[in-house]
């Protein structure tokens, strides 16, 4: 059964950059943009890198090691040479606090 999990306040989130979290032993990269926040895996599908070490610009979050983009409310690759799409975590805020749905 899914369950929501705390993970950071949301002023914790950078501007412009992501927030690396864990939850249940999941490590995930915390996105805020336009009053929303968004969460992926931190580990790029290419290879091993953290992608919350990585350059977000708008809704696009770039891999630190070869430069894959990621669409962070989709997962979806937007660039090689990553060719699978990272997994997204539905998110909720509740009085400023970030809470993602782990299983
Ligand atoms: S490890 Fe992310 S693009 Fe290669």
């Amino acid at each position: 059964m899914s369950k929501f999990v705390k993970v950071a306040k949301i002023d914790d989130i950078p501007n412009g950059e992501a927030l690396q979290v864990e939850a249940d032993g999941q490590t995930c990269a915390l996105v805020a943009m336009d009053g929303n926040v968004y969460c992926v895996q931190d580990i790029c599908t290419h290879e091993h890198a953290h992608l919350s070490e990585g350059f977000v610009e708008g809704y696009e979050i770039e891999c630190p090691l070869h430069g894959s983009i990621f669409d962070v409310r989709t997962g979806e690759v937007k660039s090689l040479p990553a060719t699978e799409d990272l997994r997204t975590y539905n998110v909720k805020i509740e009085n400023g606090e970030v809470l993602i749905e782990v299983e």
